[in-house]
């Protein structure tokens, strides 16, 4: 196993390779049966984290789906929510920051401490992570739908390991090393 911090983007994603549909409603997902202890489980992962890592439109979804109704912001660990925008965040744990995932590294190894590093989305921000070669690993959850278009999973080209896999319910979840980008061969 390779020194902590490990940059980890973990999901769930439709079979055609979407994080969310164009409405960004994660309806697809929340419908589905999972046992909560099963394999590749969200308590178990949560447990090795120590700072998330989040794009604008993640970020506004978990405010309006999550902190409404006057519900606090769901994370104690240190967020970064990466945004162009002039965001005053909703607690004291989240940090907005923009440009390369490399020009935070040393902030965000020091947050995570001991613990990894989740990269929790959307698609282009982990591929960003990955291009900085700071990603080691992608665990994706498909669940059986597609929804034709909408948010990628990982929208750049890149070549994956796979190293685990498992079904849990309705979920055929796989466990990836990045390996390194996937140039382009001309024909
Ligand atoms: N299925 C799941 O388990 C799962 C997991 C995570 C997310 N989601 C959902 O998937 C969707 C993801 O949305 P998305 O594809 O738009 O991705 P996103 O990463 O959440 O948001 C993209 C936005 O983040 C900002 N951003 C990204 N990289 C940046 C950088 N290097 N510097 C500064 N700002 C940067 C930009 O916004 P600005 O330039 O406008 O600031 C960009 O348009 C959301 O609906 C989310 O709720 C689902």
């Amino acid at each position: 196993m390779s020194a902590r911090p490990k940059f980890r983007y973990y999901t769930a994603s439709t079979l055609d390779g979407y994080l969310a549909d164009l409405d960004d409603s994660l309806d697809w997902l929340l419908t589905q049966p999972i046992d909560e202890n099963g394999p590749m489980n969200y308590t178990e992962f949560i447990a090795d984290i120590g700072a998330m890592v989040m794009g604008w439109t993640t970020y506004r979804w978990l405010l309006d789906n999550e902190v409404s109704d006057g519900k606090p912001w769901p994370y104690d660990m240190p967020c970064f929510v990466f945004t162009h925008r002039d965001v005053v965040p909703v607690a004291e744990s989240i940090s907005v920051v923009a440009g390369s995932p490399a020009d935070h590294r040393d902030l965000l190894i020091a947050a995570a401490g001991d613990k990894d590093v989740w990269i929790v989305g959307g698609g282009d921000l982990a591929a960003q992570f990955a291009e900085a070669g700071m990603l080691d690993e992608i665990v994706v959850s498909f669940a059986p739908v597609t929804v034709g278009a909408g948010r990628p999973l990982f929208p750049r080209r890149f070549d994956l390991e796979l190293i685990d896999t498992a079904r849990n319910r309705a979920f055929v979840c796989a466990r990836y090393a990045v390996v390194g980008p996937r140039s382009r061969i001309s024909s």
